[in-house]
């Protein structure tokens, strides 16, 4: 198996298209924006970025609803801005990750459109169908759109139709349940494949696998998805070596089994991600925020509600793939919410010193605030909130558009962080975030692979990152407390709110000490 060579020192930045930056003034972000913003990118030290879709979309889900695979939407551009895009990226030495929705499409899609016609046709398979309307097999099916005698299965809302990979275990006695070496479920199977290869060969460097634990349907824990994306992991090996796999999987030790380079731990299957930054019980965006995640200065979370979990998924993939903890995302209220710059510079020294890779979402590296309170667009309901324009400067739509009536509102405080204000504070989370990513690419110890031990119970939270060369000890201290802890380092390569004498380090309120402790080899 192969790794591409540029992940042991990956930081991922995620963008989402629509809310980054609008070059011709009708609102929405477009792909000759992302362009025009990599320079930023680049100087933050990102030197790998994944975007939310883009495909040709009626967006009822924010672009998750496909209805062309081969085709940018036109409110971002065209196929030969993405190229561009693509080209200038890799003379910055930045790789574009690019979202694929793998499971399902739009209603709007042709292949579905055909898939609906009562006449058999080439697409009858493409999507999961029952032999009768009046069979619904389970909540997840949907009947009555068209003359078509069956319902359709869906994998998310009523709009995304599950494309039709098979099932594992087909039930004799539904016989529209094909297995997945049916010829037709081989034949959408190709299909992905020709998708894939069609945005590499523009310039894409990998996917980020949109719900990738869906494809296969009656599985038996995940070994029908397993088996599926293991076959698409040897075609990258072959064809694609320098390629990116990363799912949205949210269980590592079987998203890295199937193949995946990258799995992201977020907020389902594991209590894990929650209990760092957000409540483990929370059902709904107001309680999210109410409990005790390990990252709040009242310092009552619980370190070990992570770790138990995390380095079950770490042994268990260690040497095979990488788990990423990303900053936040799409689907999350973002990590600034009822949190202070202090506590935010907390988090993000956490995110950017495990290791794994590291993935910030947009805005996060300013402090960008949720905004709890929109109505929701394009199907984001609560997750609205974590969607809105990248604040750049002072001024109109804080510099994201020319437009009277944006993509989404800007934040209304007008003290909101922007860049420009955070370029000019040395003190803020922009410059902290800058420091770390440079001191990351700058340390092997606290890239990707280098070894990782804990050696805290709870508050505060200390670790070190060990490889051939050197060892580096972390120390953050999330609580607004104050800790004394013995300091055994060389020297210290980065703190905020934290001193040293001799052989006790103090580590302030949300104080963070990074400090190597010896080098392995003679310098
Ligand atoms: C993933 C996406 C989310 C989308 C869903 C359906 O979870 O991150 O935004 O709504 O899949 O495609
Ligand atoms: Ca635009």
């Amino acid at each position: 198996m192969n790794t591409p060579s540029w992940l042991k020192d990956a930081v991922f930045y995620n963008i989402y298209p629509q809310s980054y930056y609008d070059t011709n003034g009708d609102g929405i972000g477009d792909l000759n924006g992302i362009t025009e913003k990599l320079s930023y990118v680049q100087e933050m030290g990102f030197n790998a970025i994944w975007l939310n879709p883009f495909y040709d979309s009626p967006f009822r889900d924010a672009g998750y609803d496909v209805t062309d695979f081969y085709k940018v939407a036109p409110r971002y551009g065209t196929n030969e801005d993405f190229r561009r895009l693509c080209s200038e990226a890799k003379k910055r030495g930045i790789r574009v990750v690019i979202d694929l929705v793998a499971g399902h499409t739009s209603l709007e899609c042709e292949w579905f459109q055909k898939s609906a016609r009562p006449e058999k046709n080439e697409y009858t398979n493409r999507y999961i169908w029952t032999d009768s309307v009046w069979k619904k097999d389970g909540s997840k099916y949907i009947s009555g759109y068209s003359d078509r005698d069956g319902c359709y299965q869906i994998n998310f809302f009523y709009c995304q139709p599950s494309l039709n990979y098979g099932f594992y275990a087909p039930n004799p006695e539904k016989p529209w349940q094909l297995p997945t070496d049916h010829p037709d479920c081989i034949e959408t199977k190709y299909e992905l494949w020709r998708i894939m290869e069609f945005w590499i060969e523009l310039g894409a460097d990998g996917f980020r696998v949109d719900m990738a634990s869906s494809v296969i349907k009656n599985d038996e824990n995940s070994k029908g998805c397993i088996q599926f994306w293991q076959e698409f992991r040897e075609k990258f090996d072959n064809k694609y070596p320098e390629c990116v796999l990363i799912s949205e999987w949210s269980y590592p030790e079987h998203a890295i089994e199937a193949g995946f380079h990258i799995d992201f731990l977020i907020h389902f299957n594991l209590a894990a991600y929650t209990s760092l930054f957000r409540y483990e019980k929370a059902t709904n965006v107001n309680e999210a925020w109410l409990g005790n995640s390990y990252f709040r200065k009242e310092g009552n979370g619980d370190f070990q509600a992570f770790f138990k979990e995390y380095v079950d998924q770490y042994e268990k993939t260690k040497g095979k793939g990488y788990i990423s903890i990303p900053s936040g995302n799409h689907d999350i209220p973002r990590l600034s919410f009822r949190r202070d710059d202090a506590d935010m510079k907390a988090a993000l020294a956490f995110v950017l010193t495990m290791p794994g890779i590291p993935f910030v979402y947009y805005g996060d590296e300013i402090a960008m605030r949720f905004q709890p309170d929109l109505p929701s667009k394009e199907g984001g309901y609560y997750r609205t909130g974590a969607r809105t324009p990248m604040q750049w400067q002072s001024g109109k739509n804080f510099g994201f558009s020319k437009s009277n009536t944006p993509y989404l509102p800007v934040d209304p405080d007008f003290n909101t962080p922007t860049v420009e204000n955070q370029q000019k504070d040395e003190r803020s989370v922009l410059h902290f975030v800058k420091r770390l990513i440079a001191l990351r690419h700058r340390h092997t110890a606290l890239q990707a692979d280098a070894a990782f031990t804990l050696c805290s119970e709870n508050y505060p939270l200390i670790f070190e990152r060990a490889d051939e060369i050197e060892n580096v000890v972390v120390a953050i201290n999330p609580s607004d407390r104050t800790y004394s802890i013995d300091y055994d380092g060389a020297d210290i390569l980065l703190s905020e709110n934290a001193y040293v004498e001799s052989e006790k380090a103090t580590l302030g309120s949300r104080g963070i000490l990074i400090y190597r402790k010896q080098m392995n080899i003679a310098p």
